[in-house]
């Protein structure tokens, strides 16, 4: 089977298929006469600004990127042109004729995606040979994302770079680290050193599925990423144009927290940091005092990551704490709040001017809705596309994430052998089928659907190796309905490109879910 399907990759990636063999499906792709031949000795020319587009195509064929104008006879040119007639600085042109590849960005991030298209025309691990093509591409949203749970299970520091390597090949550019629930804190807050002392560590960990009560592990789990680890994560994301969004979640998903500050909850009781799965009651109380705490923790985390956004959570908070707590009573009537759900607003609110005088912008799961914010405030729609219709209809910007459709640990096959999942059921041309703008919007209030992102929670995830199998390929037809004209869409072209991306992944060793079975 792997066989067969090698030989087959290895004519279609030669391109002598229909259609250049690329995913996400450019918006044009139009094959020419003739074949580019690859050869050692010939010359990969650059200029400053595709630096990063020359680094990714020297480290795929073995050979130095020369920066400068040089008049190379033969081989491949990149080049930013900012007068190129594409609509986003992502797009480029790729001409590969029969002596010279020329790639044109609008910017230097389409450099670097005309780079990684050429790479996929090339047959995994060989670039030798290119059929003649001219591509023109850019992408439909601008907001093409996945979220990544360091939380439930902490993902060590190389596995995340080699991640934003596979998000970028697949012209990917947002990565959101949920990096705080009630399971671990896995960022270094230097004001607040017990954040990682106490809450980066659990000692054991449900077996089994939640809902079957099985029992612990017995065996501790933690892990956290230092401010040095956030740096080097961040700096490589930016040089292949990832830009990371780091989540703090709050009110909710705050247990590890409560466990290393417990006069940040609402009882008073000595926590561990949690052991099971599942919505958790135990939520921050709204004193000022831990109101200022976290603007503390978000003003280190706005200087470790300099991306525009800041996701503050906001999901999942049972407000049971507050309606018995005397001090959230207190706090409604000091604030003149009339339902308890109005603190939750208040708390976001709170967080979005703090972040929004410093430049930045919140974003929150679509709860934030139900406590009243600001049309400052960016709605990630994950129960389903109502909240992101809603909030799109009020005026926010809105990351279409549902349930329905990019939730990658619901399973992605009925076999029995499948690994244990968290529930439900997604399979590939479910996700491919995705469309992020709901047909109920006009087109004004459409362009405030910024664009789509994938889920790996990690509950039922504890390696890395289980966290590839549960996204590819199933972030790679997600891909597609970020970057590629819904009208360019079709199904059954994707599944005859899959086994080339398939190739890609088996040469990188990642544990892909293979698409025949
Ligand atoms: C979520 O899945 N609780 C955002």
């Amino acid at each position: 089977m792997r066989t067969s399907l090698a030989v087959m990759t290895m004519v279609m990636g030669v391109g002598w298929g229909q259609e250049a063999a690329v995913i996400p499906r450019p918006v044009s792709a139009t094959n020419r006469p003739g074949v580019f031949h690859w050869k050692p000795g010939m010359k990969l020319v650059v200029d400053a600004r595709s630096a990063a587009a020359g680094r990714l195509l020297a480290a795929a064929l073995g050979t130095p990127a020369e920066e400068g104008a040089a008049k190379a006879a033969a081989g491949i040119r990149v080049r930013v042109d900012p007068a190129l007639q594409v609509p986003s600085d992502e797009g480029y042109v790729l001409d590969v004729g029969p002596k010279l590849i020329s790639i044109l960005g609008k910017g230097p991030a389409g450099a670097f995606y005309g780079a990684q298209t050429l790479l996929q025309l090339m047959p995994a691990g060989q670039g030798s040979e290119v059929r003649c093509v001219r591509v023109k591409d850019y992408p439909r949203f601008a907001w093409r994302g996945m979220m990544l749970d360091t939380a439930r299970h902490f993902m060590p520091k190389p596995a995340v770079l080699k991640f934003i390597d596979l998000l970028a090949m697949q012209k990917l550019n947002v990565l959101q680290l949920h990096l705080t629930d009630d399971q671990g804190w896995r960022i270094e807050i230097r004001k607040y050193p017990m954040l990682t002392g106490t809450g980066s560590m659990r000692k054991e960990t449900r077996e089994g599925h939640e809902n079957k009560r099985q029992g612990f592990d017995g065996k501790p789990h933690g892990g956290y990423y230092s401010q040095a680890d956030i740096a080097e994560i961040v700096k490589y994301a930016q040089d292949r144009f990832v830009e990371i969004v780091p989540e703090i979640e709050m009110p909710g998903h705050a247990q590890a927290a409560l466990a290393a500050y417990p006069e940040l909850g609402n009882t008073n009781q000595k926590l561990d940091v949690f052991t099971q799965w599942g919505v958790n009651k135990n939520v921050f109380n709204v004193n000022e005092k831990t109101i200022l705490f976290l603007q503390d923790v978000l003003d280190e985390v706005m200087q470790m990551f300099p991306g525009k956004f800041i996701h503050v959570g906001g999901d999942e908070v049972p407000l049971d704490q507050w309606k018995a707590s005397p001090a959230a009573q207190a706090r409604m009537k000091q604030l003149g709040l009339e339902e308890v759900v109005e603190l939750h607003g208040y708390f976001i609110r709170r967080m979005d001017q703090f972040i929004t005088a410093h430049g930045r912008r919140l974003v929150g799961w679509d709860e934030i809705l139900e406590g009243g914010v600001d049309k400052s405030a960016t709605v990630m729609s994950w129960r389903g596309s109502k909240g992101g219709i809603a909030a799109a209809k009020d005026g926010h910007d809105v990351v279409m994430a549902p349930t329905t459709h990019t939730y990658f640990d619901y399973y992605q096959a009925k076999d029995p052998k499948e690994p244990l999942a968290i529930g439900g059921f997604l399979p590939l041309e479910k996700v491919y089928s995705f469309e992020p703008v709901p047909a109920e919007l006009t087109p004004e209030q459409g362009k405030h659907i910024l664009g789509t992102q994938g889920q790996a929670w990690t509950e039922y995830m504890p390696t890395p190796s289980h966290v590839e199998y549960m996204l590819f390929p199933r972030l790679t037809a997600l891909a597609e309905v970020a970057w590629t004209p819904a009208a360019r869409k079709d199904y059954a072209d994707f599944r005859k490109r899959l086994p080339g991306m398939e190739q890609r992944w088996k040469a990188l060793g990642v544990n892909y879910r293979p698409s025949g079975n």
